[in-house]
């Protein structure tokens, strides 16, 4: 039975992987941070064979524990500070954790290792945001990374740190430059699910209207399950390399809201929709599309679920739960 020990198993992408590995017969443990973490329990439904370990990426110690407990053949490192909005507003703690704490998952595989890297297989969770001010369209594995936030600094740091110890060590060590990819469980703070889940809760009357920043921005959005499929395909090839993961399609934020409304039959939504300046980054990155040829080519990935498909899919779970709630609520 293969083990896998994933940070971040509180997060989107940490459930869906988890899962994943569950359903291919691992043995998954799974990070987890703090006192009375409420959202365990959430993981302990989802995956009932969990193991839980605890631990922190800000803590080496820690990390070096998990790896005890855990004996993983792989590693997949998915937690992060990872709202670029908030990273401006705590650009050291990201850097802590979305940056130090790669190299201090590494350097925890290392010393449990005692220096043979290649024993166990590492994914870092890089992203599109390194690409930040585009230099081409649309971005590849091999287009130059100039990234426009703490966030996207501390994750190209991260990137170079993986490279690094694959250079240094012999690590099996890839990193999944993953473009955006979104889901029914996409935390409420990002601009996909702030958008389904107000058009929910508009088209129930329960909210009047809808704050948003730059709706001119474009981003290139997949479903995160399918994009769990690629992490793992990268751990299973002979050699270990970087992939850039996404659909190769991009929509403006101002399409984003044209399939949410459209959904609950809402066409026109320019009176629901406000700017408001508290929503507008520092530095805005206008731009991201990726190729994802080589995935194609070498992992045999491609995603499955297109841009009106996943947010039609998450406007449709926002509309269960916001009545679900409303009718709690009632009962009180
Ligand atoms: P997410 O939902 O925000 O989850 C982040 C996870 O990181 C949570 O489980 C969180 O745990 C954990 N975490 C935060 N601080 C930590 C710390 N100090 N120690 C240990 N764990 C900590 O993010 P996601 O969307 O699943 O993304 C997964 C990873 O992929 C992240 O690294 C993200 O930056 C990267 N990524 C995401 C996308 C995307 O579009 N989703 C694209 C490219 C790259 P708590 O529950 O304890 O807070
Ligand atoms: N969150 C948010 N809230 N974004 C808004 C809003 C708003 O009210 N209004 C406009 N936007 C714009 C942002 O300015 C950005 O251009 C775009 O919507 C997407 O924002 P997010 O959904 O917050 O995602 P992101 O692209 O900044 O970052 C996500 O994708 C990265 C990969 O490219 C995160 O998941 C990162 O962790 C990930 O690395």
């Amino acid at each position: 039975m293969p083990r896998a020990l994933i940070t971040g198993i509180t997060g989107q992408d940490g459930l869906y992987l988890g899962e994943l590995l569950a359903s291919k017969g691992y043995e998954v443990f799974g990070l987890v941070r703090g006192q009375s973490n409420p959202k365990i329990a959430t993981v302990e439904r989802i995956i009932p064979s969990i193991e839980l370990v605890e631990g922190d990426l800000t803590d080496l110690p820690s990390l070096i524990g998990a790896m005890e407990i855990a004996q993983p053949d792989e590693v997949y490192n998915l937690g992060a500070i990872s709202f670029v909005g908030l990273s401006w507003k705590q650009a050291e703690l990201t850097g802590e954790i979305t940056g130090m704490g790669v190299l201090r998952v590494l350097e925890a595989i290392r010393i449990h290792t005692q220096n043979d890297m290649s024993k166990v297989r590492f994914y870092q969770a890089s992203s599109s945001e390194m690409f930040g001010k585009v230099r081409e369209t649309p971005q590849t594995e091999l287009t130059p990374f100039h990234p426009r936030s703490p966030y996207g600094v501390a994750k190209t740091f991260g990137h170079y740190m993986t490279v690094n110890y694959r250079e240094s060590y012999d690590a099996y060590a890839c990193s999944g430059i993953l473009f955006n990819h979104e889901s029914p469980r996409r935390g409420h703070e990002f601009v996909t699910r702030k958008v389904t889940r107000a058009v929910a809760r508009i088209s129930l009357g329960l909210q009047d209207s809808l704050s948003l920043g730059n709706l001119d921005a474009r981003r290139d959005w997949g479903f995160a399950g399918d994009y769990v499929d690629a992490m793992w395909r990268m751990l299973q090839q002979d050699a270990p390399d970087d992939y850039v993961v996404s659909t190769g399609e991009t929509h403006t934020i101002r399409e984003l809201l044209d399939v949410a409304f459209a959904r609950v039959g809402m066409d026109d939504w320019s009176g629901l929709v406000q700017q408001d300046p508290r929503f507008f980054r520092p530095a805005e990155v206008d731009l991201l599309i990726g190729d994802a040829t080589k995935a194609a080519s070498v992992l045999g990935w491609k995603p499955t679920v297109p841009f009106h498909q996943l947010i039609e899919m998450m406007v449709d779970n926002d509309l269960l739960t916001e009545r679900k709630l409303a009718a709690d609520a009632a009962r009180v």
